[in-house]
């Protein structure tokens, strides 16, 4: 036995004074509600990365990494892909229910009215460098943002925190395609009622004001699949952010902002990005088996782009569904992309290679998107913007739904280990230094 302290945590049928709650959801683990922890036993929970912490109780969405299930508000992701479409996943994901005629109707109305930016926002984009990469601009105007919509907003009052989210829904695809026209120098197309959702996006991507823009049904019916599937995805890191920054009562547009930040990192959302540089740099089938040598070795920090996932450790039900997207949109638009050939084979040899099986390491969500993306025409620093887009819908719902909880300012405590008590040297004398 080694020298540590142990404290008996026991889950038993009985009551007694050191007891704690054992909560059940609807679905999942239950978990020991640790809230009186410190007030009664004077400790502190340790859970960095937060692996064992439930940190909210939430009814949007249910993910069981050992079975590779993924549920918005009940419904399989599966099946949302198939029948259902961007617009009608966010009015589930924000209110619980999937619209009748009448309320999806009134949904569009909405987005419709609220899809346009102030034309001032429009300066902020000449603010940035043209290489700019489109995260950090949308980082920078959804904030700006909240600098237009703060005065006329009262998040106490339910109909502005609903006018709120549904501006941030709407507004996004035209954030999202501006941060790439003006890297490109191009003028920006305006959204256009006349389209859906996922339409606008492409048709102000990569439609030129000066003539008409057909578009693809095949790959606006792609694009509408990726946003499902990034839609939401419990609390995440990025999602974790939102709440946390939304916790102290702040702004939903810098919440949001904040949301951006996070997504962006390779790890989370940039993820799909970096599959892609990953794979050109592997170039080719012959140089796969090198790197999965690299992956593997402890002494290099080189990973496996797009595998392996916190919670997943079955598979990843929405990586088949966008890797069989990809499939469709290279075959329809009679492309051969050689990116999909090597993540293919490096997908075949990874799922019998010991060190994957062993610690479940699976493709995630973002090994095939960037391929989809890429062969839907979006540059690659475009992936993530694409995935922001999407997941406003989740960030927004989880808003709404913290709105009515109680428990105030989130605020994580510490295990703290740096020096203890010390007294400044009296003697001495703090000195400006001048160079
Ligand atoms: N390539 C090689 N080894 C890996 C990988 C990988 N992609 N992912 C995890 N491992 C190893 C890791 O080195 C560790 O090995 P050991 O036990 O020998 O030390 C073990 O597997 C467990 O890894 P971990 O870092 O503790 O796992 P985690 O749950 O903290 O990390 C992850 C999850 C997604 C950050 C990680 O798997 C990763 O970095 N993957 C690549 C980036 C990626 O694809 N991210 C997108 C996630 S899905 C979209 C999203 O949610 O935004």
């Amino acid at each position: 036995m080694d020298d540590k302290k142990y404290v008996n945590a026991q889950i038993t049928d009985k009551l007694d004074e050191s007891s704690l709650p054992v909560l059940d959801g609807t679905l999942g683990p239950a978990a020991v509600d640790i809230q009186t922890l410190y007030s009664r036993h004077g400790l502190l929970a340790y859970d960095p990365g937060f692996r064992s912490t439930a940190s909210c109780k939430s009814s949007i969405t249910f993910v069981d990494g050992d079975k590779g299930v993924l549920l918005y508000r009940g419904y399989p992701i599966e099946e949302l892909a198939e029948h259902s479409d961007f617009v009608e996943v966010a009015y589930l994901l924000m209110h619980g229910e999937l619209p009748t005629p009448a309320q999806r109707h009134e949904f569009d109305a909405a987005i419709g009215m609220h899809n346009l930016l102030h034309e001032q926002i429009m300066t902020f984009f000449r603010g940035f460098r043209r290489d700019a990469h489109p995260m950090a601009v949308m980082v920078g105007v959804v904030g700006a943002l909240s600098a237009f919509y703060h005065d006329v907003m009262d998040i106490r009052n339910p109909e502005d925190r609903l006018r709120a989210a549904i501006r941030l829904i709407a507004k996004m695809p035209m954030i999202a395609a501006a941060s790439f026209t003006y890297s490109a120098g191009r003028p920006q197309r305006y959204p256009n009622n006349k389209y859906d959702y996922s339409s606008n996006l492409l048709q102000m991507m990569f439609g030129a004001p000066n003539q008409e823009y057909a578009v693809d049904p095949v790959l606006a019916r792609a694009l509408d699949c990726i946003l499902i599937l990034h839609a939401d995805h419990e609390q995440n890191a990025s999602t974790s952010t939102v709440r946390l920054a939304a916790s102290s009562g702040a702004n939903p547009f810098a919440c949001i902002a904040a949301g951006i930040a996070s997504l962006w990192g390779p790890a989370h959302g940039g993820a799909n990005e970096a599959v892609l540089k990953m794979l050109m740099e592997i170039g080719s089938v012959e140089n796969i088996p090198k790197a999965i040598a690299r992956a593997k070795d402890k002494n290099d920090s080189f990973r496996l782009m797009g595998f392996g996932h916190r919670i997943y450790k079955n598979f990843d039900p929405r990586s088949r569904v966008i890797q069989q997207q990809a499939k469709n949109v290279l075959t329809h638009l009679g492309k051969n992309d050689p990116l999909l050939d090597i993540a293919m084979r490096l997908e075949e040899i990874a799922l019998k290679d010991e060190y994957f099986i062993e610690r479940k390491l699976y493709p995630n969500v973002d090994f095939y998107s960037g391929i989809l993306l890429r062969a839907m025409g979006f540059p690659m620093n475009m992936f993530t913007a694409v995935f922001a887009v999407a997941r406003t819908a989740g960030w927004v719902s989880h808003w709404l739904e913290l709105q009515h909880e109680s428990h105030g300012i989130d605020r994580p405590r510490q295990l703290y280990v740096g020096s203890t008590l010390r007294h400044y040297p009296g003697e001495r004398q703090p000195k400006l230094v001048r160079k």
